[in-house]
């Protein structure tokens, strides 16, 4: 069974000084904390058992918010990340816990959402080797670049060039075969002093292990890395959310739906939190007869 890994660590400078006191991660995305966007994303997969990576002073704050996530049907661990070198080293770190198993890499600052995603999460979920996505992007000079010949096949992938060969960014969100821990280990940290989640990536390409999903128009990729990141952010979610009446993005909801809890854990669940409108929602979900195609996210 693929295991997920969900990165949280690092000291979020580019957003001082909001997050001076407190870790990106847990800064609001409109209704709730950033890092329910991710761990979601993990949850849709298919995947009940994740590694929170973060910091040691955050440590205490994730523990509290996330728990051990019994109350959600799956299995959160911990690890922390000293500092933050890279999101190879996160791998590194995973591998006791992995103990053998393929991974889901995601970074707490990443958010999903769009008709089908969960079809395509499933379906890297199933793929051999591993499976990195594809987003057209304005700035790609900001991401990691994928380059593709004119067959559609990667021709290099390329970490923040100031010279990008196309428009398609690499999301922070990586499936990985058994081979992961073994291929972080042998990269060498960057100019930045980082062990870079592409080094690891090339070296499934130049074995023919990679896959690249293009994700559609249809599939929004957020990141939160500055403020108006997180202004944008918050808008889309909020827009969504208030025009449909639905959530995007609530674990509760996602491990209802997914069969992970039953309708008397959603019950304490909401209740706990039934002075919120988020509280209200869970309760309202309770009993709702929803058409197959509303079950899908
Ligand atoms: C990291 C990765 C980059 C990827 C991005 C997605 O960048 O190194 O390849 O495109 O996440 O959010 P960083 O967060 O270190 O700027």
């Amino acid at each position: 069974m693929r295991k997920g890994i969900l990165l949280a660590g690092g000291s979020g400078t580019r957003l001082y000084p909001i997050t001076q006191v407190v870790c990106k991660q847990l800064l609001p995305i409109y209704d709730k904390p950033m890092i329910y966007y991710p761990l979601c994303t993990l949850m849709q997969t298919g995947i009940t058992e994740i590694l929170v990576i973060c910091t040691e002073t955050d440590l205490p704050l994730f523990k509290s918010l996330l728990k051990n996530g019994h109350q959600w049907g799956i299995k959160i661990e911990y690890t922390i990340q000293a500092k933050p070198e890279g999101l190879a080293q996160a791998l590194i770190l995973a591998e006791p816990f992995l103990n053998g198993s393929p991974s889901a890499l995601i970074l707490g600052d990443n958010l999903f959402y769009g008709h089908q995603l969960q079809t395509t999460l499933q379906a890297a979920n199933n793929m051999t080797g591993a499976t990195i996505f594809g987003y057209h992007v304005a700035d790609p000079q900001a991401y990691g670049v994928i380059e593709f010949d004119q067959h559609k096949r990667v021709k290099s992938i390329t970490e923040k060039p100031t010279t990008p060969k196309s428009n398609f960014a690499m999301p922070g969100l990586y499936f990985f075969d058994n081979k992961a821990c073994q291929y972080a280990k042998k990269v060498s940290p960057s100019a930045r002093g980082e062990l870079e989640i592409v080094d690891v990536i090339i070296q499934y390409l130049n074995t023919e292990q990679l896959n690249v999903n293009i994700l559609g128009r249809g599939t929004a990729w957020l990141d939160t890395g500055t403020p108006d990141a997180i202004a944008d952010a918050t808008q889309y979610i909020a827009a969504i959310e208030k025009r449909q009446g639905l959530k995007i993005s609530c674990p509760e909801e996602v491990a209802f739906s997914m069969g992970l809890i039953d309708q008397h854990q959603l019950t304490i669940l909401a209740n706990q939190l039934i002075k919120s409108s988020y509280g209200q929602y869970l309760l309202s979900l309770i009993n709702k007869n929803f058409p197959d195609e509303m079950h899908q996210y």
